[in-house]
């Protein structure tokens, strides 16, 4: 379903050939302009082809366009968009006769060729050009069959980003994908679609001095696809199989910046609110833990052994004949008890709920969807019915407002019986062949979900499957965390979700399925969470050591070191695999993993302030290199390293038998290595050593980050004092940000936010009254090659400790007035 592609010159004429011939399945172009009207704020263009697009400034630096092919644009309603985020500002429109501009003044400019067919290109607020249609096809429609493509120029060595979850290298440029959620299990890398959509990307080109960044979503749910310079590297395309072309392009503001981007995405999308700090703990899984007793040592040998964890999930055998909702009277004869127990040894627990209600009319939990008639149903109008894991089931219709008020109501029961939070999977949705079926199922069967024709509701725009199958998880999880939010309005949902759609992150945290135990599988965890990352989604990570199959004891501890500053963390293993908990190895394997864990406390202030910041203006806490270094070509396919926040580096071992490591600091900062103090110069690249229990870790000289001593769960948190860990030589303020870890107190005003500065004259510190909050007790300077002669505290000498083999410099603070922390040479 793409255009034939023509040569440039030809191909204007040979569109518009297509056009005289209606009746012919056939892309067309939407023709030149025959009308152009003001609509609110939108500029609308009739077309010779009977096509209507509307521009509308969403911003300064957004603007929407929106081709319908038939004219008629239906409804305005996005699953993506929040509600009134993109209902625009005002333009300035000049309507000359071969072409209109638009613009917000001194921001976001945009022309519209009228001729010979309709054309746009965008320009910065310096008259830069972003990004500019391809003349000779730029946006075109498939009468036929309702398919959509538009097509731009790709200026050689443009690079792309985002994408959500897409199991490629990172960068995107050259390549080709589609998008339709899939359970796609054991997925190849290179291959795809797998469970999520999200048809955002941020461009970058390093080569135009890094101030060349935008971002472009896609707000379309059918199936997608988009050719990034794979058939030709001149221009990239995208499109669907039906809608709209329905899209944003971010210019990224007077900085062009990455973070504006995805500012500007995450404001017409939604940000990931702050998770309670309980769900940035340690996570133990598997499928499954079972009976009850299993669980309940599972938790005792966490805290016999000292190995600080917060959450253990339970997967789909606590379940009676995984009938959701329920508990198995055989192997979980008491789940309360079980649940109070771990409550009171500090863990919080998590159950899965797939979305498969099995039909049985003596089942409570089908008998009152069928009776309140929120099930999904087929063409013929009957309810549909299918498999997966508890036989035939129906299936709640997400996009039905009333259903998802059902769903949320089912999670009452869970709650008054002890369960913390929720894991909605299978929700691409996912089936199962029928029982009898003989027909062999592949990785991306298009039989493997509901057939295109079943009926939704689509909150008042009636669609078919085709239609909304892309949203069918998101609007799963939103009715999870809606339901939630009603139930239990003072405390934060943890919602985690195998599928989604652009947006998701306003009501779940994401893992990447079922992964491989596989050195290749880890390493593709780096490109796939910070590209899910930077396409809006904080709160992400992958199942450590890889779902299916069994790592070796090096694998699952290298993993464990990989993953252990990712937001979302969780070992997850599937139920043919070998037992998998970080003692499982014994040993040296279990002491470093016990001390990779360990880093995960030790680091928490720091991630939870990085939470906060997301929430804030959407920059998500995993970064790659390129999305800080944006002018640093260098940095631009770095795939093995990632940044945490902005100031902590990391440098995974990600291959067998390895321990050393060539690791690139990007340009324009030092690195002082975490664990020894020596200092590494940005824009090199240098080996480092990386002896199995060593994550090799930087932070960036000047920044300074909150650190608290290791606790067995974030219950312990409260009373657990900071060390502010300052790396040395490099000037900068950081922030420190805390509030009472879950409830919403802190959305009015109940936080504080510490600033450090360091400065030629010394350390600055601001700490605002506490409330309640973790205190400030030491700082700790890394990277001094000696001890300083003297140490003062607000003018007074102090002492200090200074430990050589780490270059770290430990000063005690007496109580929080301190404000200034000078040393002397
Ligand atoms: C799916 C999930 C996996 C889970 C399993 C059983 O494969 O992706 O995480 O363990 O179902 O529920």
């Amino acid at each position: 379903m793409r255009l034939p592609r023509p040569t440039t010159a030809g191909a204007a004429l040979l569109l518009l050939a297509a056009i005289s011939q209606p009746a012919a399945a056939a892309w067309q172009t939407i023709g030149e302009v025959t009308r152009v009207e003001r609509a609110g704020n939108a500029v609308v263009f009739a077309t010779a082809a009977g096509s209507a697009l509307a521009v509308t400034l969403i911003s300064p630096s957004v603007v929407r366009v929106r081709m319908t092919p038939a004219g008629k644009p239906a409804a305005d309603f996005s699953y993506a968009v929040v509600p009134g985020a993109n209902a625009g500002i005002s333009p300035v429109v000049v309507d000359a006769a071969d072409r209109v501009d638009i613009r917000a003044s001194g921001a976001i400019h945009v022309v519209v060729e009228k001729k010979p067919v309709l054309s746009i290109r965008i320009y910065d607020g310096n008259e830069h050009l972003v990004v500019g249609d391809d003349p000779a096809r730029p946006l075109a429609f498939d009468a036929a069959d309702g398919a959509v493509e538009a097509t731009k120029l790709r200026p050689d060595g443009e690079l792309y980003y985002g994408f959500g979850e897409v199991p490629l290298p990172l960068a995107r440029q050259q390549q080709s994908f589609a998008f339709w959620n899939t359970d796609a299990g054991n997925y190849p890398p290179g291959s795809g679609p797998i469970y999520q959509t999200i048809p955002f990307f941020i461009a970058n080109d390093f080569r135009a001095g890094g101030r060349s960044a935008y971002g472009l979503f896609f707000d379309n749910t059918w199936r997608s696809h988009f050719d990034m310079g794979a058939r030709d590297p001149a221009r990239y395309s995208f499109g669907a199989a039906g809608g709209d072309l329905d899209y944003y392009v971010f210019t990224g503001g007077t900085e062009r910046s990455p973070a504006n981007v995805l500012r500007d995405y995450t404001a017409l999308t939604g940000r990931g609110p702050l998770p309670p700090l309980w769900a940035l703990g340690y996570q133990q899984s598997r499928y499954s833990y079972t009976p009850q007793a299993k669980v309940e040592e599972i938790a005792r040998t966490f805290r016999e052994k000292e190995i600080p964890a917060d959450v253990i999930y339970l997967d789909i055998d606590y379940m009676d004949a995984y009938r959701i909702f329920t508990w198995s009277p055989t192997n979980f004869p008491d789940a309360r008890k079980m649940l109070s127990l771990l409550h009171g040894e500090g863990f919080h627990v998590v159950t899965i709920v797939d979305p498969g209600v099995k039909v049985d009319d003596k089942y409570a939990v089908y008998n009152s969807g069928r009776d309140a008639g929120v099930f999904v149903h087929d063409a013929g109008g009957n309810e549909l019915h299918a498999r997966v894991w508890p036989g035939i089931c129906a299936f709640p219709d997400f996009t039905d407002p009333k259903a998802r008020a059902w769903w949320g109501g089912l999670y009452a029961k869970s709650l008054a019986e002890g369960v913390d939070g929720f894991w909605n999977d299978m929700n691409e949705p996912a089936t199962f062949p029928a029982e009898d079926s003989t027909v062999p199922v592949t990785m991306f069967d298009a039989s493997k979900t509901f057939s295109l024709d079943v009926k939704h509701a689509g909150d008042g725009s009636p669609g078919t499957h085709a239609r909304y199958h892309n949203v069918y998880g998101m609007q799963m999880a939103r009715a999870t965390n809606e339901g939630l939010h009603k139930l239990r309005p003072e405390q934060r949902p943890l919602v985690l979700t195998r599928a989604g759609f652009a947006g998701i992150q306003r009501y779940a945290a994401v893992w990447t399925g079922d992964n491989i135990a596989s050195w290749e599988h880890l390493a593709l965890t780096v490109p796939m969470l910070t590209n899910m990352s930077v396409s809006g989604v904080p709160f992400v990570g992958a199942d450590v050591g890889g779902f299916n199959g069994t790592p070796s004891a090096e694998l699952y501890t290298r993993w464990l070191q990989a993953a252990v500053l990712t937001p979302f963390l969780r070992t997850h293993s599937a139920i043919d695999t070998e037992q998998r908990e970080p003692w499982t190895w014994g040993g040296e394997f279990e002491r470093i993993n016990k001390e990779t864990i360990e880093l995960r406390y030790r680091l928490l202030p720091y991630i939870y302030t990085l939470f906060a910041q997301s929430e804030a203006d959407g920059t998500p806490p995993l970064r790659p290199l390129w999305f800080e270094y944006p002018r640093d070509a260098k940095a631009a396919l770095v795939d093995d390293q990632y940044l945490v926040g902005k100031d902590l580096l990391v440098a995974p071992v990600m291959q067998a038998g390895s321990t050393k490591r060539r690791v690139y600091f990007p340009k324009g900062d030092d690195w002082i290595a975490w664990w020894d103090g020596s200092r590494h110069d940005g824009g090199t690249s240098e080996f480092v050593a990386a002896p199995l229990a060593r994550l090799p870790l930087f932070v960036r000289a000047g920044a300074s980050v909150p650190t608290e001593p290791v606790i067995q769960h974030t219950g312990e948190a409260k009373n657990a004092p900071l060390t502010i860990v300052i790396a040395h030589g490099g000037n900068g303020a950081s922030r420190i940000y805390e509030d009472a870890g879950d409830g919403y107190a802190y959305r009015k005003g109940a936080s504080r936010t510490i600033v450090v500065t360091q400065g030629d004259a010394g350390i600055e510190l601001a700490i605002p009254a506490n409330r309640g909050f973790q205190r400030v007790a030491a700082l700790e300077i890394v990277g001094l090659d000696a001890a300083p002669r003297e140490v003062k505290i607000d003018g007074k000498p102090t002492t200090a400790r200074f430990d050589a083999s780490t270059r770290r410099l430990h000063i005690a603070l007496p109580n929080e007035a301190v404000k200034r922390v000078a040393l002397a040479k």
